[in-house]
């Protein structure tokens, strides 16, 4: 067992960050922190919920506050999913099947990276809630199309299309930190970088037993499973266009999710493309930099949608109140991503189930002295947006 850190203590998820940064080292520890360029959309992505107020009903009571929400008529018991995280092995082992672990025992939804260091279908064993499917097509379109088929064989009820990566983001804190020196093998470009990791020996221990150096065992090239130093340029090479849609909603033939629309038109164009929904996103603030936050670009994909499809967001979310304040915008259900990675980081499954434990009682809490029975009586007017914003 990798040794964790205690997340029972923990009353946020900036205190779950905080156990996050303490076990692991700098390398991966910013891998899932930071962002692109200059990290404005990073920031950008936490601060836009400040600029959003409730206008809380009082002297009402229920006897029960409702989370459920339905996504692509799959029930959902809290109106958050876990994103696709790529590479979260690295953090704690095997942790996309604990993550999805915990996910299913709260009785939500787990979305697997392609990038995933645990096979597809010991993940989705893993679960008991909804488990979907997110789609790169590093290795080209075979390599891709395999990986859909055993996806739809291990039961995922969605394949989820990220369009923000055609290539990766320029995301400088990995850079310092000699990622790529690191996973070159070569002890004289290693050498600068290791004290990171000698310094922290509760994640090395872990890392060790674990295998080392992750794979990609859902992305099987000729040779064998993708290596985890080949990542950067196979994403380079696994652009997806409005074409590939087409022949991948042949080969999956279930529901499909475009992740990573942030303007009105390509809203529309999804939906003409025959997505069933899509993900306001910016990848965390991971990929272009100065781009819209999430919960601000959120009102300009709803009224494209037009209720055609279905709409949730992600980007920023550390508390519950933020969960609400999408959805009082408009998202059927939000994504939540480093929320649960530095649960990872902290405690592998315990620090999920933690982070998982805290958005759940913040919203119900936070629905309580708002005034609403349930996340499905949400509406746009229990919440004043700035000005400019209509
Ligand atoms: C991969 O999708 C990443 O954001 O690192």
């Amino acid at each position: 067992m990798a040794a964790a850190l205690d997340p029972s203590r923990t009353v946020d998820i900036a205190d779950l960050r905080e156990l996050a940064q303490r076990r692991l080292p700098r390398v991966v520890f910013d891998y899932i922190d930071g962002g692109a360029e200059a990290e404005r959309t990073l920031r950008e992505n936490c601060r836009v919920f400040d600029d959003v107020t409730f206008r809380p009903r009082g002297a009402v009571s229920f006897l029960k506050i409702d989370l459920q929400t339905t996504v692509l008529g799959q029930t959902f018991a809290l109106p958050f999913l876990l994103a696709p995280i790529g590479s979260s092995r690295m953090f704690y082992p095997k942790a996309e099947v604990h993550a999805a672990r915990a996910a299913g025992e709260a009785g939500t939804g787990y979305i697997l990276s392609t990038l995933s260091g645990c096979r597809l279908e010991d993940v989705k064993a893993a679960t008991r809630g909804p488990a979907w499917y997110q789609v790169y097509l590093v290795g080209g379109r075979e390599v891709a199309e395999r990986a859909i088929a055993r996806a739809k064989d291990a039961g995922y009820s969605a394949l989820v299309v990220t369009v923000d990566t055609p290539v990766a983001g320029m995301r400088a804190r990995d850079v310092r930190n000699g990622t790529n020196a690191l996973l070159s093998g070569n002890p004289i470009a290693m050498a600068p970088h290791v004290s990171q990791i000698v310094t922290r020996p509760r994640w090395l221990a872990g890392f060790l037993g674990d295998g080392g150096l992750m794979q990609f065992p859902n992305v099987v090239l000729a040779d064998g499973p993708m290596k985890y130093e080949s990542v950067g340029p196979a994403l380079m090479q696994s652009v997806v266009t409005w074409a590939d849609l087409k022949w991948i909603r042949k080969v999956w033939g279930g529901p499909i999710v475009v992740k990573g629309i942030l303007i009105g038109d390509d809203a529309r164009r999804a939906a003409d493309e025959g997505a069933d929904a899509v993900i306001v996103s910016n990848h965390g603030g991971r990929q272009l930099d100065s781009v819209a936050s999430g919960l601000r670009a959120l009102p300009e994909v709803l009224e494209a949608a037009n209720g055609r499809i279905e709409v949730l967001m992600d980007g920023g979310i550390r508390r519950g109140s933020d969960i609400v304040k999408a959805m009082c915008l408009g998202a059927k259900a939000v994504l939540v991503g480093r929320a649960y990675a530095y649960g990872l980081g902290a405690a592998g499954g315990a620090g999920v189930a933690r982070a998982i434990e805290i958005l759940e009682t913040d919203v119900r809490r936070t629905l309580t002295l708002l005034g609403a029975p349930g996340v499905n009586a949400l509406t746009r007017d229990m919440i004043d947006v700035p000005e400019n914003w209509r």
